[in-house]
């Protein structure tokens, strides 16, 4: 196995190994209020959305992890399956292993084959060459690319890169690139500043991917000799990123820490048009099995279709009216960065 394939799969066995499905996060001090008479009623139907341009049964969706190695490609297969029966979009891990790796396609492709007519998100990273990323979405017909800004993780790794002159490259891949983009983070958070700097350059959608979720600091300090575990505290918790993008006047979506129906809600009402999970289902794939994924994400689409219903919400459309409230660390936490 390559270097490169080597580092996924250690990737997928740190990312389990330091999963905790309790764990508390920005969402837990985030409340909204409830009327107990809402005048509504439970339904699928209410949580329907589009996304770049196809149906889709929720706003929520399986977020980058995986491929290039053999385990990878076992995973992109289920989750490639489970995401055409439940009809959720689902993003790829980073293709740019292809190219160097052009023969580990199968790995990434193998989602498309099992789900041809969803929608399927492929990601590069920052440095990729433009042909070379519209390579990757023409080769996996993709629907939009991902570009992930990782600087946190880099740094973590002694291999990872050290120069971070990545604007002018993302200029261009935009202007290659013939499908929607999504600028995201790997959980550290977008700040305002950033996202402006993206706006002034054309992006329009950015994937927040906060802290409270998967922690890349602690995956590649288990990875290393040299400790670097103090990089594990220096992200953006998820709602506050969420927050600032609110004021930019973009779309963007909410991820980084989702647990359960209830953090997606509140992503949708902090003003998010999509919210995106990745460790959360992994584990559950790799503790109880596809059969279980696939019940989960079905149910979570019911109760997220239930959620609406006790805030006494009719459609995906006005969930940014609901009263917020906040505990003090996070109310402390608004003051000082919005
Ligand atoms: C990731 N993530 C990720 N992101 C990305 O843009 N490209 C990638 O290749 C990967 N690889 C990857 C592997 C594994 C095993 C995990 C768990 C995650 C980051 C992911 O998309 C997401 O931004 C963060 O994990 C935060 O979300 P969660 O896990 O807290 O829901």
């Amino acid at each position: 196995m390559s270097i490169r394939s080597n580092r996924k799969e250690e990737h997928l066995a740190l990312a389990q190994k330091f999963f905790d499905a309790k764990q508390k996060n920005s969402f837990d001090q985030m409340h909204l209020l409830r009327p107990a008479l809402p005048e509504s009623k439970a339904a699928l139907a209410t949580i329907k959305t589009s996304m770049f341009g196809k149906s889709v049964n929720a706003p929520f969706f399986i977020n980058a992890m995986t491929g290039g190695s053999p385990k990878s490609l076992a995973i992109n297969r289920t989750l490639g399956q489970i995401a055409g029966k439940t009809k959720i979009a689902l993003a790829l891990g980073s293709a740019s292993i292809l190219v160097k790796e052009p023969d580990q396609l199968a790995s990434f492709y193998v989602a498309r084959e099992a789900n041809p007519d969803g929608v399927i998100i492929v990601n590069v990273n920052a440095l990729t060459k433009p042909h070379d990323a519209q390579k990757i979405v023409t080769e996996l017909a993709a629907d939009a690319l991902q570009i992930h800004l990782n600087t946190v993780q880099e740094i973590a790794m002694p291999e990872g890169d050290r120069d971070f002159y990545w604007l002018d490259n993302l200029k261009q891949i935009r202007q290659t690139v013939t499908v929607p983009i999504i600028i995201k983070e790997v959980g550290f958070g977008l700040d305002a500043a950033s996202i402006r700097l993206l706006k002034e350059s054309g992006f329009n959608l950015f994937d927040l991917a906060g802290s409270g979720g998967t922690n890349f600091a602690q995956i590649e300090n288990a990875r290393n000799n040299h400790d670097v575990s103090y990089l594990a505290d220096i992200g953006l918790p998820t709602v506050i990123a969420t927050m600032m993008a609110a004021r930019e006047e973009t779309d963007f979506i909410v991820s980084g820490g989702i647990r359960n129906p209830l953090d997606i809600f509140k992503g949708l009402c902090l003003g998010g048009k999509y919210v995106g999970i990745a460790n959360t289902f992994l584990q559950a794939m790799q503790e109880h099995g596809s059969q279980y994924l696939l019940e989960l994400i079905e149910g979570w689409q019911e109760e997220l279709a239930n959620l609406l219903a006790i805030y006494g919400q009719h459609d995906l459309e006005h969930l940014t009216e609901l009263k917020q409230y906040y505990d003090l660390p996070l109310k402390s936490l608004i003051e000082q960065l919005l």
